[in-house]
């Protein structure tokens, strides 16, 4: 064996960065025991590819290239477009990232139909399932499968082959970890087999101007390379949850280089795949207790859209040294010093009490306005003193226990209103006129003083 040809690397599984020489520690993430050595043998190359060793690519002058915003494509599933930020971009490479059957396959094969449908090409490469498999599925879907193909492949160069050959709009890589390349000296899923495939497809995909789309397990155990390993290289990366949401689902933004990261589409799983759930509020609160002590609704907003989720707080006398904090969907942080402000400012004890802190139903509420329901919640929970189902509250709190103001102000009330709520805690907006045609009665409180007077009339 030629030792000389065989480069050899380390690459963190937790942040995807490389390094020349083994450490403990990733010098990058800082994360223990994360690098692993990926040889790359420089004589064992595949086919030339002129796109791989001779780049086509050419300065252009910026007020010459055309303008993106015109060239997204869209999917014909108006939930996916607005993750998306307003559909498609044409040669972009998407990351759609989730633990196993949480349904992503069905959701690409969905979004292969709809574009299909507008007239469009799809490739759909599968390394999983065989095209029968895939062929059962769609039946399932009620799927015809006019301008999509699939082909079931695991070998890159394969695969990259089939996509020259065709014209298409969309190709889907069902999943990155099944499919790998001879080039490198590792098995399929391997971080270094994932990273360099994902990077022939990131330049096939800027090169021939056709969106990609990966799907990436998330996986628990450290052999398998997981879809974090690759956020830093695609354009687009988006989860698809489910854990806690029983048979919905919630797609996420999380790194987008074409719009807001923010945005969240929610599905329900039905015996014939994902569909669109409208509004969304109704799910997050669809299993709420009557006036329960420690819970309220707080309208947070995701993106462009206003989403109300109950916020559950449950105080207990702690019997630990250094009683516990849990914070599941809110920030650590944020939480910390609500519970700071309350005990300095308002003589709240919570020095011998654990807290857990949880957003029902798995949602999120990581914006500064969730600290007001926060407290609440927590106050409620102390003192044992519940709250009506009717009441919400919004609002970041300052360390002095003043309540600053939030943005969108007007959508969060026309949200509560729409889902009949009648009582508002809000902050002193001075510059923000609000419409009085809503029947939900608005408490402006200047700090955390006030909101207690609001809660105990
Ligand atoms: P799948 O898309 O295969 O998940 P992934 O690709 O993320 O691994 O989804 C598998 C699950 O979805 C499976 O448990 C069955 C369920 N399912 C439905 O409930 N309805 C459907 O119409 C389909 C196609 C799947
Ligand atoms: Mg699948």
């Amino acid at each position: 064996m030629n030792r000389e040809k065989t480069r050899i690397t380390y690459i963190c599984e937790s942040c995807g960065n490389d390094t020349l020489k083994w450490e403990g520690r990733c010098p990058h993430c800082n994360e223990w025991n994360t690098l692993v050595e990926v040889r790359r043998n420089a004589t064992k190359s595949g086919r030339p590819r002129s796109w791989l060793n001779n780049p086509t690519s050419k300065p252009q002058e910026l007020s010459q290239i055309q303008n993106v915003a015109e060239s997204r494509i869209n999917l014909g599933i108006e939930e996916a477009n607005r993750v998306l930020g307003g559909g498609l971009v044409k040669g972009s490479l998407v990351l759609l990232g989730g633990d196993p059957g949480i349904g992503k396959s069905t959701l690409l094969l969905q979004l292969s139909d709809k574009l299909s449908q507008l007239g469009n090409q799809v490739l759909y490469v599968s390394g999983e399932e065989s095209v029968e498999q895939i062929k059962i599925r769609a039946d399932r879907l009620g799927i015809n499968g006019a301008n999509i193909s699939v082909v079931a492949e695991t070998d890159l160069e394969s695969i990259i082959d089939h996509m020259e050959n065709m014209s298409t709009a969309l190709v889907i890589i069902d999943s990155i970890q099944s499919v790998s390349v001879n080039t490198v000296d590792a098995g399929p899923g391997t971080i270094s087999q994932v990273r360099e495939c994902t990077l022939s497809l990131l330049r096939w995909s800027k090169e021939k101007q056709v969106a990609v789309f990966l799907t990436g397990h998330v996986t628990k155990e450290g052999n398998i390379a997981g879809p974090k390993s690759l956020e830093h290289m695609v354009d687009v990366v988006l989860y698809i949850e489910g854990e806690n949401l029983g048979s919905y689902r919630v797609l996420r933004g999380e790194k987008n280089r074409f719009g807001s990261t923010n945005e969240i589409a929610v599905f329900e799983m039905m015996d014939t795949g994902l569909s669109e759930v409208l509004n969304p509020s109704e799910v997050a609160l669809s299993s709420r207790g009557e006036n329960l002590t420690g819970s309220i609704v707080v309208p947070i907003i995701e993106g462009t859209r206003p989403l109300l989720v109950e916020i559950q707080a449950l105080v207990t006398r702690s019997y630990l040294p250094s009683p516990r904090r849990v914070a599941n969907g809110i920030d650590m942080g944020r939480l910390l010093m609500v519970i700071a402000v309350l005990s300095k400012r308002y003589s709240f004890n919570f020095s011998d009490q654990d807290i857990i802190v949880n957003v029902a139903g798995g949602f999120k509420a990581v914006e500064p306005a969730a600290d007001v329901p926060m407290a609440i919640a927590l106050m409620s929970s102390l003192n044992n003193i519940p709250i009506s189902n009717g009441t919400a509250a919004i609002g970041e709190i300052g360390l002095g226990g003043e309540l600053r103001s939030v943005s969108n102000l007007q959508r969060r009330i026309n949200e509560l209103d729409n889902m009949g709520f009648d009582k508002l805690i809000a902050p002193h907006m001075k510059n923000e006129t609000i419409d009085k045609s809503a029947n939900i009665t608005i408490h402006q409180c200047l700090n955390i003083g006030h909101v207690v007077d609001v809660l105990s009339t």
